[in-house]
């Protein structure tokens, strides 16, 4: 069939998509193009050297009149978006939580475009409605999760707690979905409870409900930044005699400065005392319960309500895809169902529809590059990637460990180390002392960042400033672990006072 496009510049004809012929060549172009990206990604710094603004220069403020080029535009790819990227999939991407995407996730991604299902409803898109209840059935199954919990995707974690923070609060019958919380004398203040080291989503969960930051409650750690479950008992308690109303509480397993893990068992009693929501945050650490031997890291979760775990952070599996278990799909769809005449469908009664779950209505078709991921490295195969990541993060602790002019700064127990250099200064008081080490540290991690060859982030305990090492990408090897820990100490020996 002879194109309607233009083949010699891949212009786009007046009407219609882009010519088969073009598709093809330029879909082949692409792939060889993302293919080098990553054979070469080495060779590109980290993080982008640009400087702010310096992309929204190059690029028109007016949109093209007129089609352009698909070489052109793949030319600007290169020249122009290549530099402003920071490169999550580099294999020394060692800050936050290192992540990276994986060739079976890319597939499902532009599978996922190609369909361009919207899974509102079962007969939107039943191929997504029903891969989504069997991928994150598998995921529950590897992860230990018990068969109570139902599974339903959202693009993030913060999403995920948000929609389980709404489906406490429906459980706890106040009727906030019909009369809301403002203008209200009879409506207490609600509580909910997370330790301090819990991630900013919940408190940003929090005030998009409405229930207003005065309403999340932070619970002490201990030494090793877990939630001190007296230290909840006793605030609970205290609410209750304030006539506060506690609704849930958040433990983390996995918290984001330090990956430590909330003591969930313990956590669990108090929760049913109060018929308490207990929501668990296992954005991070999730993915490394399907490792048989980190099996522990749901414990508790089979008296928990709901669990949130995100494959797009150590499961390969591209951004976005957040997973929301949860053991009362009923009160999450009394909390979001609203199905107007529009929506209506004959088979609505018998089947499942994501949009009746959330505040979205068309929701991705996720669960495709889930699937591929699952399906082509396997239970093992993942479990395998994730075990190699926490050993390479106990053997860059066990060189901080081995070196005086290194410290740990909190336990290792999955693809985290939180350390800083403590070379030992002249004499100086304890104040100048601490300061002298944040800045040095602080030095460290921008001078380390700088080269280019690695990135790490950092975080605050204890008010002191703590490096992170993330090792969670799918290219990192001990090699790339080997470096930055010499990219360290370079740094060190060129600021050493
Ligand atoms: C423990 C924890 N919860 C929630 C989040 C938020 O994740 P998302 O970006 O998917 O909203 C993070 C992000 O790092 C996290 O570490």
């Amino acid at each position: 069939m002879k194109s309607a496009a233009n083949d010699q510049t891949g212009i786009a004809p007046a009407t219609g998509d882009m010519s088969k012929e073009d598709f093809r060549r330029f879909g082949h172009e692409l792939i060889d193009w993302i293919s080098d990206y990553f054979e070469d990604i080495e060779e590109l710094p980290v993080l982008s050297q640009i400087k702010p603004g310096e992309l929204k220069a190059q690029l028109p403020a007016k949109p093209p009149s007129k089609g352009e080029p698909m070489h052109d535009i793949l030319a600007d790819i290169d020249r122009l978006l290549v530099p402003a990227l920071t490169n999550w999939n580099h294999p020394s991407f060692f800050a936050y939580f290192a992540t990276s995407t994986s060739a079976p996730g890319i597939f499902g991604e532009l599978l996922a475009a190609a369909f361009d299902n919207k899974a509102m409803l079962w007969r939107t898109s039943p191929a997504s409605t029903e891969l989504e209840e069997v991928a994150l059935d598998w995921l529950r199954q590897m992860m230990g999760l018990d068969a109570g919990y139902t599974g339903i995707i959202y693009d993030t974690a913060s999403v995920s707690s948000m929609h389980a923070i709404a489906a406490a609060r429906e459980g706890a019958e106040m009727r906030i979905r019909e009369e809301g919380m403002s203008g209200r004398k009879d409506l207490p203040l609600l509580r909910v409870y997370a330790s301090e080291q819990a991630h900013s989503s919940i408190d940003k969960g929090i005030i998009t409900l409405g229930l207003g930051q005065r309403s999340l409650c932070k619970i002490p750690t201990d030494s090793e930044f877990r939630m001190d479950p007296r230290a909840l008992a006793a605030a609970i308690a205290a609410d209750k005699q304030n006539g506060f109303i506690p609704i849930c509480v958040v433990a983390t397993v996995g918290t984001t400065s330090t990956s430590s893990i909330d003591p969930v068992p313990a956590l669990v009693p108090i929760c049913e005392e109060h018929a308490l929501w207990l929501h668990v945050d296992m954005a991070y650490a999730g993915s490394a319960a399907v490792v048989p031997e980190y099996r522990q890291l749901v414990a508790g979760c089979e008296r928990a309500d709901s669990v949130v775990t995100n494959p797009h952070k150590w499961l390969f599996t591209p951004f976005d895809l957040s997973v929301l278990y949860c053991r009362h799909m009923d009160l999450l769809r009394r909390a979001f169902s609203l199905v107007p005449e529009y929506l209506r469908t004959p088979e609505q009664e018998n089947v499942r529809s994501g949009s009746d779950y959330g505040i979205q209505l068309g929701r991705r078709f996720r669960a495709l590059k889930l699937w591929l991921v699952i399906r082509y490295f396997g239970h093992e195969g993942l479990a395998a990637r994730i075990r190699e990541h926490c050993r390479l993060a106990r053997l860059f602790a066990s060189w901080v460990e081995e070196s005086p002019e290194w410290e740990l700064l909190a336990p290792v127990p999955l693809g985290l180390v939180c350390f800083r250099a403590c070379p030992k200064a002249a004499s100086e008081g304890a104040d100048t002392e601490a300061t002298r080490l944040d800045a040095l540290n602080e030095a460290i991690m921008h001078g380390v960042n700088a080269t280019g060859q690695a990135l790490l982030s950092h975080t605050k305990l204890n008010d002191q400033l703590t490096l992170r090492l993330s090792i969670g990408n799918i290219r990192t090897t001990e090699r790339h672990v080997r470096r930055v820990w010499e990219l360290l100490n370079e740094q060190l020996a060129r600021l050493r006072p």
